[in-house]
């Protein structure tokens, strides 16, 4: 009885890894497959808008948003090493084209007066309830704005805005 229960287990031991070389080979090929498909990636060569963003902001306003804020908000993402694995390579490109469509930096000069009032209503909303950088981000990237930061942007707002009014 005993020899036959030790024998019923040896095989239990060999199906289970059989059935975990399958399942490995399986995880492994699917996971090579998706490899294939590279999402387009964020990076505009030309530059000429990111040039102009930097006259249109004042310099310590474009540090700021080029630090915590550009990766997913303008034309030029700075790409992480995991972006060349997917499933990584698809949320950042998720995020990014997300982003783009609220708000894109690069494109600001084009926004007319009602869209940049709206833009910068929606700017100080989220930073002061801390929704942006996504912390999803945060978590690989060291750039959740800082006090002073905040208080720098904040003031950027309000002066953008009332300048807007006086146009
Ligand atoms: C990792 C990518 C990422 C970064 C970095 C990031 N954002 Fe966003 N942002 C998004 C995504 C995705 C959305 C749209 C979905 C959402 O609102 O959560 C968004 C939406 C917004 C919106 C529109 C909010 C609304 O209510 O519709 C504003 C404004 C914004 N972001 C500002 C910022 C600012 C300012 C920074 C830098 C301090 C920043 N974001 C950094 C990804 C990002």
């Amino acid at each position: 009885m005993l020899e036959w229960f030790n024998n019923f287990n040896f095989v239990l031991l060999i199906s289970f890894t059989k059935n975990m070389k399958k399942a490995l080979l399986i995880g492994l090929s699917i996971f090579i497959l998706i490899q294939l498909i590279r999402p387009k990636m964020n990076i505009d060569n030309s530059n000429s808008l990111i040039d102009k963003n930097v006259t249109e902001f004042p310099v310590d306003i474009n540090k700021v948003l080029v630090n915590s804020c550009f990766d997913c908000h303008s034309n030029n993402t700075k790409y992480p090493w995991y972006n060349q694995l997917a499933p990584f390579s698809w949320i950042i490109a998720q995020h990014i084209n997300e982003g783009k469509e609220h708000l894109n930096f690069s494109k600001w000069n084009t926004y007319n007066t009602n869209q940049k009032n709206h833009l910068l209503d929606e700017i100080e909303a989220v930073i002061k309830d801390n929704k942006m950088p996504l912390k999803s981000y945060l978590l690989m990237h060291d750039v959740a704005l800082k006090k002073e930061e905040k208080e720098l942007v904040l003031n950027w707002v309000q002066q953008t805005k009332s300048r807007l009014k006086n146009e």
